[in-house]
């Protein structure tokens, strides 16, 4: 079974908590410890000068970007599923939908996963150049990789799970402005 499956059994709200907890608390967490590790290495390694500024603006509009998530989206998510389990009421989002600031969520997806694929081809697929002999290189990449492949991740969580159902739940329990 495919771990996107496994997440389709799981509830809304549990689905935010992971994301919040698992992919926003870590994308920081690990984000600031690679650049760190990135920068110091590429004072040795100057090929590596375009990947830490791209790593750099990586981290710095994910942190925007999840915030966006925790302070208006999220929130406004977790209403929409409370008021659907309570069958309740719930008000429009700022009398409008939730469907535009999800388009701006997964259009940043979008540049972000660009992003990274761009990385992978700078980094030859995170693969350190043949004869290299300073072993941090290769793990900075290993690692720039697992933060690729987790936000691979947190991106099909949102756009296959969390939005679709959000827009459901709106259109069911929502009456338009
Ligand atoms: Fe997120
Ligand atoms: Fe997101």
């Amino acid at each position: 079974m495919n771990v996107i499956e496994t997440f389709e059994k799981w509830d809304l709200d549990l689905l935010i908590d992971y994301d919040l907890k698992f992919h926003h608390r870590n994308t920081r967490r690990y984000g600031e410890k690679i650049l760190q590790r990135l920068t110091a290495l590429a004072q040795q390694h100057t090929e590596l000068n375009e990947v830490v500024e791209l790593f750099r603006n990586s981290i710095q509009d994910l942190d925007m970007h999840c915030m966006k998530e925790e302070n208006v989206l999220y929130p406004y998510i977790q209403e929409l599923f409370n008021a659907s389990e309570t069958q309740q009421p719930v008000e429009a989002f700022h009398c409008g939908s939730i469907q535009f600031p999800i388009n701006a969520m997964m259009a940043a997806h979008n540049d972000e996963t660009g992003r990274h694929n761009l990385i992978g081809r700078l980094t030859n697929n995170y693969t350190a150049p043949e004869g290299t002999q300073d072993g941090e290189y290769q793990k900075v990449l290993d690692d720039l990789r697992d933060f690729r492949d987790y936000l691979h991740e947190h991106v099909a969580v949102e756009n296959e799970i969390i939005f679709p159902r959000a827009l459901a739940l709106e259109a069911a329990n929502v009456a338009s402005c």
